[in-house]
């Protein structure tokens, strides 16, 4: 169960995340934080590069943080920027490889909660591992 104060501690996490993005190019910064089904909180940033489709974005840094460390279930993803974006369409697919229907949080610099939604409203009629079986 998703708390109010998880929920609060996830934001923070993605905040301070946030904090350490190297957007050098976009000046847009983004932090994810990605709490485990074990309880943990693995945060990610996005991190630009001069050869520009190199970047990777936040959420996508904090998922393959926590793969390359076998965590592969998720219970909730927070994102933060300072104008509650919400993840984009690549970052959705690679959150379904891991899960059918995560809670997603977006957030802003003030730490408010802009948007409470989940993959499935996000990316709807999805593909996913299965649909290779
Ligand atoms: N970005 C993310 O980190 N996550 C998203 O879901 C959307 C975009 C980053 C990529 C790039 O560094 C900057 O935001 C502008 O696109």
């Amino acid at each position: 169960m998703l708390t109010d104060e998880i929920k609060k501690k996830l934001i923070q996490a993605a905040h301070l995340a946030e904090q350490q993005a190297y957007a050098a190019y976009s000046n847009y910064a983004v932090g994810a934080a990605l709490l485990t089904k074990e309880g943990e909180i693995i945060t990610g940033c996005n991190i630009e590069n001069a050869v520009f489709p190199l970047t990777l974005c936040a959420e996508r840094v904090a998922i393959f943080k926590a793969v390359s460390e076998s965590k592969m279930e998720f219970q909730a993803i927070a994102v933060v920027t300072r104008n509650g974006g919400t993840p984009c369409g690549s970052c959705r697919q690679v959150m379904r490889e891991f899960s059918k229907d995560l809670p997603i949080l977006i957030a802003n610099e003030e730490e408010e909660l802009v948007l409470e939604t989940t993959l499935q409203s996000l990316l709807p009629y999805s593909f996913g591992p299965e649909d290779i079986a």
